[in-house]
């Protein structure tokens, strides 16, 4: 296709500062390519319901669902504000959409450009992708409370693995291995205590491992795997893991790799039955918003991964190339967001 429709979904917080900047280096790839951009902006967030009361009306999620793909910034209000309750937005609008259109990989990449400030000592070469689970998990809102607020109140989260929904994503990830230089897995879970959900997923990769021989595979429970992730990050090429260790990890993973600031991530429906969305990792930072110091970075990635789903491959590889020269020339002065977006898009 030479056009693109794209929905925008700014959000709040930094979410429209950073999502200038994406749009911004945006445009400027695809007119080089000679590909139409067609933007739709949408108004939706926590600043939206207080205005309206709206999180994801019915019509919004119709028109969004007949875009070529979605561009997200961040949604959710301050820890502590109490004029809204606390994640109506994140449930009812951010994971709405990540269910509804069946984003099924949640797709993080973590790379360590050159000289960008990692905290550890001896970080090495580190290059890995996390493929989360994005639709099932604990994050489905399957649980309940009994006799809230009383002493004898009993509160539950309940887990949804189903078969299907493991072995779509745990087939990605192999898939994924297979197409890099190193072809390896880690299943990364909690099946020590986590015995039924835990042994899908080890059942599933042992399956799916069987279709990818060239693709070698290993387990770690998340808690050691926390503990690599920090030694020795060098040994990870694709984790694959479900919903909540993989939102617990990746943070982990921008923060070893330069920033959270850096962090990029693709929401895929890789049955295409309805359009992705790319957002950074990171939230509305309610802590800096306003203050137009937030890195733009992070959303700038996630349109070059937009552009890799959709097929403008050579496009996506000019932002990145344009990333990593700036990247590289950071030596810890302090940038705008403007200027990091202004310095990415002449780097094009
Ligand atoms: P956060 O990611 O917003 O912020 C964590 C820390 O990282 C803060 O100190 C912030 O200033 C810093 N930070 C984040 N992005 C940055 C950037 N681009 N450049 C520089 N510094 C950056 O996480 P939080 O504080 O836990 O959450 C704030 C709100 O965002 C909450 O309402 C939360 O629910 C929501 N949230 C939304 C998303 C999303 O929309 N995908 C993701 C995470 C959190
Ligand atoms: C993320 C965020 C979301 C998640 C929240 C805001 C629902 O932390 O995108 O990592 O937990 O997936
Ligand atoms: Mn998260």
């Amino acid at each position: 296709a030479s056009s693109i429709d794209l929905a925008v979904i700014p959000g709040d917080g930094i979410g429209p500062e950073v999502i200038a900047e994406a749009v911004k280096v945006l445009e400027k790839a695809v007119a080089a390519e000679g590909v139409e951009l067609k933007q739709t902006h949408y108004k939706l967030g926590a600043e939206h319901w207080l205005a309206t009361g709206e999180t994801l009306p019915d019509e919004v999620l119709a028109d969004l669902r007949t875009r070529d793909a979605i561009l997200f910034g961040a949604v959710g209000a301050a820890p502590g504000d109490t004029r809204i309750p606390s994640g109506i937005i994140e449930r009812e609008m951010l994971l709405k959409l990540r269910f509804s259109l069946d984003h099924y990989v949640n797709l993080r990449p973590s790379r360590l450009y050159g000289t960008v400030g990692s905290p550890l000592a001896n970080p090495g070469t580190i290059d890995f992708i996390v493929v989360r689970e994005g639709t099932e998990g604990p994050y489905v809102g399957n649980g309940g409370s009994l006799r809230a607020g009383t002493p004898h109140e009993v509160a539950t989260e309940v887990s949804l693995n189903t078969a299907h929904g493991v072995e779509r994503v745990v087939r990605d990830a192999f898939r994924r291995a297979s197409a890099r230089e190193r072809k390896h897995v880690t299943l990364v879970h909690k099946h020590n205590v986590l015995v039924f959900a835990g042994h899908l997923w080890k059942r599933t990769v042992e399956a799916v491992a069987q279709e990818f021989p060239e693709v070698t595979h290993d387990y770690l429970h998340v808690d050691a795997a926390t503990i690599f992730m920090v030694t020795d990050p060098s040994r990870f090429d694709v984790i694959v893991t479900d919903n909540l260790f993989g939102d617990i990890l990746t943070d982990l993973a921008a923060a070893i790799t330069g920033g959270i600031g850096l962090a990029a991530s693709g929401n895929i429906n890789m049955d295409r039955t309805a359009p992705s969305m790319f957002e950074p990792v990171h939230g509305s930072a309610p802590d800096i918003a306003g203050q137009g110091k937030a890195d733009p970075t992070a959303a700038i990635l996630s349109a070059a991964l937009l552009l890799d789903h959709l097929g403008y491959a050579e496009a996506a590889r000019k932002i990145e190339a344009a990333v990593v020269a700036d990247v590289e020339k950071r030596d810890g002065t302090a940038r705008s967001t403007t200027a990091v977006g202004d310095a990415i898009a002449a780097g094009l």
